[in-house]
């Protein structure tokens, strides 16, 4: 396969988040008349197959084709939806977007962990603004679900939390099809504090307000961390409920280093940061189960944490999951991987 034989083996030579905006950059070629079958045929990539009736499934009330799609961070300025829909993703979630745009943390901030097939970043939420995300989502492939991630600027204080997460809801909800409050990045500082009880309730709750105020409320839903216990995910899970969330994501990234091949001292030197990939299979899977079992069968459950393979895509699906998002899998496997999960439902 031209990505595991020539693509990715150049890619793993540049800096992770320099071979990130490369491959990028190069993703609206798929969607070109003639060259973009061509490239999409030598990657592995057959959008037909993700568009098979017995794939197709309504979540949060929403018509997706397949219930494979694209995790919030890839795609942060909803730049080449197209691209994600000539690759056969379902849905794409962009961002996390916050009201006014940021640079994020000083580089480099992202790395491969090869023989874990894992990733650490501490991108810390550089992106252009909700509004100007926006505006290029007034353009959009028809039939791709496309998701708002949102969340707060570094500079906003916990306490005006609110005011930047409803400024980012105003400004996108017209152009996405559902929401995604996210307070489980670990790399803006004192962002997870806000899954505490108190303070999540409070938000969930305004943004709820603020959505059902508008002529055609969105589906909300909460994404959480993989590091909360399960007392804290329950918790987390009843007040989403009891707010009106639509669905639950599990989960972002972890900031453990537990049970890793890569020498402890490589990774320390790394720095901060929060782990995904392969490293997450497992307590994602079982966070999976514990949240289907938790959750009433009309709210939704977005699985995402290490889907490496076919058979963890299977896997996720069966413990409870309604749909399932790639991040790192995407960047370890190829665009391939999702025509093979579509292939294998
Ligand atoms: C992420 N993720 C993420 N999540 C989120 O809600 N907002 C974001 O801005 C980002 N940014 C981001 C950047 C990078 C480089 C990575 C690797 C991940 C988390 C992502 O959506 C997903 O929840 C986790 O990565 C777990 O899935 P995978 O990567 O194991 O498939």
């Amino acid at each position: 396969m031209l990505y595991s034989a020539l693509i990715k083996p150049l890619l793993f030579q540049l800096d992770a988040e320099t071979a990130h905006y490369t491959a990028f950059e190069a993703l609206p070629l798929l969607t070109k008349p003639f060259v973009g079958a061509a490239a999409r045929a030598s990657l592995g990539v057959d959008r037909a197959a993700c568009h098979a009736p017995r794939l197709a499934r309504t979540v949060m009330g929403l018509p997706f084709a397949n219930p494979v799609g694209l995790a919030a961070g890839f795609d942060k300025d909803a730049r080449h939806v197209e691209a994600w829909d000539a690759v056969g993703f379902g849905h794409v979630e962009v961002g996390t977007l916050t009201p006014m745009p940021q640079p994020g943390n000083p580089k480099p901030r992202m790395f491969r962990l090869p023989p874990d097939r894992a990733l650490l970043n501490r991108l810390g939420f550089n992106n252009g603004g909700a509004e100007v995300a926006a505006l290029r989502l007034q353009k959009r492939p028809e039939g791709l679900i496309v998701g708002g991630n949102i969340g707060k600027n570094k500079d906003t204080p916990n306490e005006r939390a609110e005011d930047d997460y409803l400024k980012a809801f105003d400004a996108l909800a017209d152009a996405v099809d559902y929401l995604t409050v996210n307070v489980s990045s670990p790399n803006t500082p004192g962002l997870r504090a806000l899954q505490d009880r108190e303070p999540l309730q409070r938000l969930l709750h305004t943004l709820q307000e603020r959505n059902q105020r508008r002529r055609e409320p969105r589906p909300l839903a909460l994404k959480l961390a993989p590091d909360l216990t399960d007392e804290q995910l329950r918790e987390a899970a009843g007040l989403a409920v009891a707010a009106g969330f639509a669905g639950l994501i599990a989960t972002n990234t972890t900031i453990s280093r537990a049970g890793l091949v890569t020498p402890a001292a490589a990774v320390d030197a790394l720095g901060a940061g929060g782990l995904s990939g392969a490293p997450l299979t497992a307590r994602a899977l079982e966070i999976t189960r514990l949240l289907r079992a938790e959750l009433p069968a009309t709210v939704a459950l977005i699985g995402v944490g290490g889907i490496m393979s076919t058979d963890d895509a299977r896997a996720r699906l069966a413990a409870g999951a309604d749909l399932i998002q790639l991040y790192t899998g995407f960047v370890y496997e190829g665009p391939a991987l999702v025509t093979q999960i579509c292939r294998a439902l």
